[in-house]
């Protein structure tokens, strides 16, 4: 399909903005929404005119497939504005590669690209006061696609819809996270969808993380389907290690999310030399790591809550906090990181996108 989508954008404004009824020093997390949202829909084989129109509800049938069968894919992603104005993405690249790889296991049609960038840099551009200055702030942007075909017959829908929707955020996390790992319930399994980005990924997670959340634990670090004995990623991150002076994640497979910000700690640690090991850190290693004190710092990443630490674990009955750092590797890499991200920093790796 051939899309020049500059040319083919429809642009509907809104009449008002609500940005001044929005308090962004209290932003809880994802639920306010700047005054557009783009979609555009896929039909006959092809995908319509991208529309830009007031941020509103929209009307589906209830018989769509995205209803019952949770047809449904998802990207987090975040654009930053500089001291100068000038707002910046984050390595859309990744996402899009990624949403594309999600639509696939999803037998989902394939979005294309000038549809999710010029969608992404459109909408921005028209909420770009939505986008404040500083670090901690930014705009959250979800790309997502739905399956939109009518009937409930178990099958992959033939009509869909892609939407940007953007909320100003900052952090996903308020106060100390501590985690639960997980003994019975399992995030994926090897075959199954756990590297898209699935909506059905998520869902599947609230009710062992809602037992978690009634123990006093904000997340799950969940443990592989199989066996339970290696550690994977929580609920909204992946997870990283420090035993000793060593930095440990697991690696991505059919079952852990290929996270950007995952990605990016990979490239930013190999830079500037910080010990690091792509491998699967076993339950029973990290418990003796914390009963010796070689357990130094556990944090998660992922776009949404960027770096954050996590003070302390349970597993069976037991918990393990960790003792406190004076120069977290978790801070100094989140600094690094988010640098980069709001251009104090200069980006050697060509990561950053200028609206
Ligand atoms: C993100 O970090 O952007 C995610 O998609 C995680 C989400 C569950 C908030």
């Amino acid at each position: 399909m051939s899309h020049n989508p500059t040319d083919t954008f429809e642009i509907k404004k809104a009449a008002t903005s609500k940005i001044d009824s929005v308090d962004f020093e209290n932003l809880p997390f994802g639920s306010i929404f700047t005054d557009h949202m783009m979609y555009c829909d896929y039909k006959d084989g092809q995908w319509g005119t991208p529309v830009i129109e007031p941020y509103a509800p929209i009307p589906m049938d209830p018989s769509s497939r995205v209803f019952h069968y949770g047809q449904a894919i998802f990207e987090g992603m975040k654009a930053y504005k500089d001291e100068q104005d000038e707002i910046w993405l984050f390595r859309p690249d990744q996402n899009f590669i990624r949403f594309n790889k999600s639509a696939t296991r999803l037998a989902m049609p394939e979005v294309p690209e000038p549809v999710f960038m010029e969608g992404l840099k459109q909408l921005i551009n028209i909420d770009k006061d939505w986008v404040k200055k500083g670090k901690g702030n930014s705009l959250y942007l979800r790309p997502f696609m739905i399956a939109t075909g009518h009937g409930v017959i178990a099958s992959p829908s033939a009509q869909y819809r892609f939407m940007i929707i953007m909320s100003p955020a900052k952090s996903y996390y308020q106060g100390e996270v501590k985690v639960l790992i997980a003994e019975h319930y399992s995030r994926a399994a090897n075959g199954g969808i756990g590297a898209a980005k699935a909506a059905g990924n998520y869902s599947a997670q609230f009710y062992p993380t809602r037992l978690a959340n009634e123990q006093g634990y904000q997340q799950v670090i969940w443990t592989d389907d199989a066996t339970h004995t290696k550690l994977e990623e929580a609920g909204t991150m992946n997870v990283f290690f420090k035993i000793n002076d060593t930095l440990y994640t697991a690696p991505t497979s059919e079952r852990i999310l290929d996270g950007v910000t995952r990605k990016s700690i990979l490239e930013l640690a190999k830079r500037d030399n910080i010990k690091l090991e792509v491998r699967s850190v076993l339950v029973a290693e990290l418990l003796e790591a914390a009963k010796d004190g070689s357990l130094k710092e556990i944090f998660g990443a992922g776009t949404a809550a960027v770096i954050n630490p996590i003070i302390g674990f349970a597993y069976q009955d037991n918990y393990y906090e960790l003792p406190k750092q004076e120069n977290p590797i978790a801070l100094e890499i989140k600094d690094k990181l988010t640098n980069i991200q709001h251009k104090l920093a200069e980006d050697t790796f060509g990561w950053t996108v200028k609206i």
